[in-house]
This record gives structure tokens, sequence and C-alpha cells, in this order.
């Protein structure tokens, strides 16, 4: 019973996740058709320095600035990589655009780049003028499975991976296969791992298509890569927009399935492996210790790391051997705030929820590993 001088009043705020897939976004009316839903005002082009070794990309994009019905800033290039996000000049230089060009909270700010630059140009855009809408152009493998349809902007900070951010879902995201083509064989295979690990969570037959297909994949068959891509991106896009908890109040993360060990292995190895290699390796250790558990059947366990490894990701690391990767359980803890909650598989597509992990049984998993 709340006191008489209280009042609480509850309200909701609707949102419409857009997601977009094509092989032509500047020319087939894709972005020009989601920009006029958004009508803005001005538009701020921010792109990533990878992106710009894609020479027809970067045609397309010159050619629609030129002829734009639309009002556009010039393009700000920004270097790309964890780097992005591991200081605030990139935050800084984009919140300098949009004062310099006068962008309002009816204007736009178009992103392309990897997750890292996602990460950083949203967090700007999100608090500049406490929000101007973005529209994002996920340019990796892993930006287009996973992080480009997150609704979580955020950089690095006390060495501590996305320290600093905040909740502020996109305007759209577009897509574009196209842009994976300059991609190198590296970053073309590593963001897969985000794919494994929603198809893990949610969907064993998906887990059986990139099982099918690792050969495929690897060996950048764009059909498969667009198939794959497509699953994954529209499963994290339904866990957030029907799972029930878009803005992560409660304690489950299932999305952060191997994620409490890949964020500290990233800043442990100075992000020398990739946010999708550290994802590879983490999943391996959750599943390791699923089956460390008891929960998990060894055999199914081993099928799940051959598939990571047909795919040229990596399933170990030198690093299990620091001390300091323990850590990253309590750290993760903090991060989701609340009690400890990581998810641990009985099968494929069959997750449960664990609130310990036994140091020792980690131990001796990371000892497997080594
Ligand atoms: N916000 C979220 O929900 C969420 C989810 C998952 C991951 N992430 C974050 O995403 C980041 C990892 O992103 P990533 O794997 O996309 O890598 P990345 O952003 O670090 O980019 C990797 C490299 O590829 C280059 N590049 C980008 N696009 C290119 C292109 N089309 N052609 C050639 N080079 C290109 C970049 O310049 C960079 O050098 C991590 O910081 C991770 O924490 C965020
Ligand atoms: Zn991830």
């Amino acid at each position: 019973m709340l006191p008489s001088n209280s009042f609480d009043s509850e309200f909701s705020v609707s949102w419409t996740h857009r997601l977009r897939f094509t092989d032509s976004s500047f020319n087939d009316g894709t972005l020009d058709t989601l920009i006029s839903t958004l009508s803005p005002l001005k538009i701020l082009p921010v792109i990533d320095c990878g992106v710009t070794t894609n020479t027809a990309f970067m045609d397309d994009v010159t050619n629609w600035l030129a002829n734009s019905v639309f009002e556009t800033s010039k393009p700000r290039i920004v270097e790309g990589g964890e780097v992005s996000k591991n200081s605030m000049r990139v935050v800084d230089q984009v919140l300098e655009d949009i004062n310099t060009n006068n962008l309002c909270r009816k204007s736009c700010v178009l992103v392309i780049g990897g997750g890292a630059v996602l990460d950083a140009v949203g967090y700007a855009a999100s608090i500049a003028h406490r929000g101007i809408p973005i529209i994002r152009m996920p340019s990796t493998t892993l930006a287009q499975c996973d992080s480009g349809l997150g609704v979580k902007n955020a950089v690095n900070y006390f060495g501590k991976k996305n320290f600093v951010g905040v909740f502020d879902p996109p305007f759209g995201v577009v897509n574009d296969i196209r842009l994976l083509s300059s991609l190198d064989n590296r970053h073309w295979c590593s963001g897969l791992s985000e794919a494994v690990k929603v198809a893990l969570i949610k969907d064993e037959t998906f887990f059986e298509e990139i099982e099918q297909q690792s050969a495929q994949l690897l060996n950048r068959d764009l059909t498969a890569m667009g198939n794959a891509i497509q699953k994954s991106a529209i499963l994290h896009l339904e866990h957030i927009t029907n799972g029930g908890d878009p803005f992560e109040r409660l304690n489950a993360r299932p999305l952060d399935f191997g994620h409490w060990s890949a964020h500290k292995l990233e800043q442990i190895t100075n992000n020398s492996l990739t946010h999708g290699e550290a994802v590879s390796i983490g999943l391996v250790i959750d599943i390791k210790c699923s089956v460390a558990l008891g929960l998990l059947d060894n055999a199914i366990a081993d099928r799940i790391v051959n598939v990571l490894q047909s795919l040229n990701l990596p399933t170990s690391h030198p690093a299990l051997s620091d001390p300091a990767l323990l850590q990253g359980i309590e750290e993760f803890r903090q991060h989701l705030g609340g009690e400890l909650t990581l998810l641990m598989l009985k099968g494929i597509a069959d997750p449960v929820d664990v609130h310990a992990l036994d140091f020792k049984l980690v131990k001796q998993v990371f000892n497997e590993l080594l």
C-alpha cells in the first residue's frame, strides 16, 4: 500500500525495429525508403575506415551523396575496430560533427561500420540532444549477424568492455551483403560464432544448417553467408523484440552465452582476438562447463567444437592460463547487475540458467582446453 502522497503512473513506449536485407542498398531503394519513413531534416554519414577499402561500395556511397534528395553533411570517416571504442575519440568526433552541422533531434546519423564503430557512433548519437535517430549499416559478418540489431551502444572504459553506454534502439538496420566482400578471411568468418551462439540457444535446425554449410561458409559462398546472416539476425531481432526483456532488466542474458570469458579474453589479449574469436572460445568454455556440470553429453560438446573449428574459429588460447580470466565471472555479474546468471546447455537449443560456477571446475575446463 502506497502512502497517500505517492502517485505511480505506468507508461510504455512502442517501437518498431526495422531490419532490411539487400545486396544493393544505395541503388534498389532500400535505404531511400527507410530514410523517407524517418524523413530527417539532415543526415550525417559516418563511415568506418575499413569500409573505404570496398571501392565498389564507396562509389555507390559517393554517387548517392551527390544525387540524394536528402540534405547530407560531409561524411566523417572514423578509425575502425576495437580502438574506436577504447577511447572517447570517435564519440567526440561525431558529437563535434553533430554540433557543427547543426543536426537536431529530427535529423539522422547514418553509420556504416563494424560492431565497434556502431557501438561508439551509436553512443554519440544517443547522447547528443538526448538522442538523434540512427540508421545502421553493419559492415562485418559479426555486425550483420548480431550487433547491428542490438539496442545497446557503448564504449570501453577503465579497461572494461562496454562500461559506459546506453540502451537506445536504432531507427532501422540495413544489412547489405555486398559490404562483406572487402573483409579479410579472418573477419569474414569470425562473426559466425555469434550465429552458432544463437543457434545453440534457440534453433537446432539452424545449427544443423551451419554444420552442413560450413565448407561453403568458409569458402566465401555469398548465398550460404546471406542465409546464415539472415537467420542469425532474425533470431537476435525476435529475442530482443519478443523475448520480454528488451532493455535487459532481468538477470538472465541468453544472448550473452559464452560472453563472460569472451569479454575478459578480449581485454587480457589486448584485443589480439577479435570479438567473434573470443566468443568462439567462450562458447567452448561454457559448453565444456556444461559437460563438467553433468548437464550436457560430451559427444554433443565435441560436435559443437567441430563446427566451430570447421569455420576456422579458435577453440582454445594460451590466455586460458591467465588467472585474471576468472575475474570475468564477477565482472560479468556486475555488468548485468543482480544475481549471477550464466546460460549453460543441456542440449542444442536446450538452455538452462545456473547461478554459480565453481572456480575449481572452471580451472579444470581451462586445463583440459590448453
Ligand atoms: N551492441 C551490441 O549489442 C554488440 C553485440 C555484439 C558485439 N558487439 C561489439 O562489436 C564489436 C566487434 O565488432 P566486429 O566484429 O564487427 O569488428 P570491428 O568493428 O572491430 O571491425 C573489425 C575490422 O574490420 C574493419 N571493417 C569493418 N567493415 C569492413 C568492411 N566492410 N571491409 C573491410 N574492413 C572492414 C574495421 O575497420 C576493423 O578494422 C565488439 O566491440 C563487440 O563488443 C556489440
Ligand atoms: Zn557478442
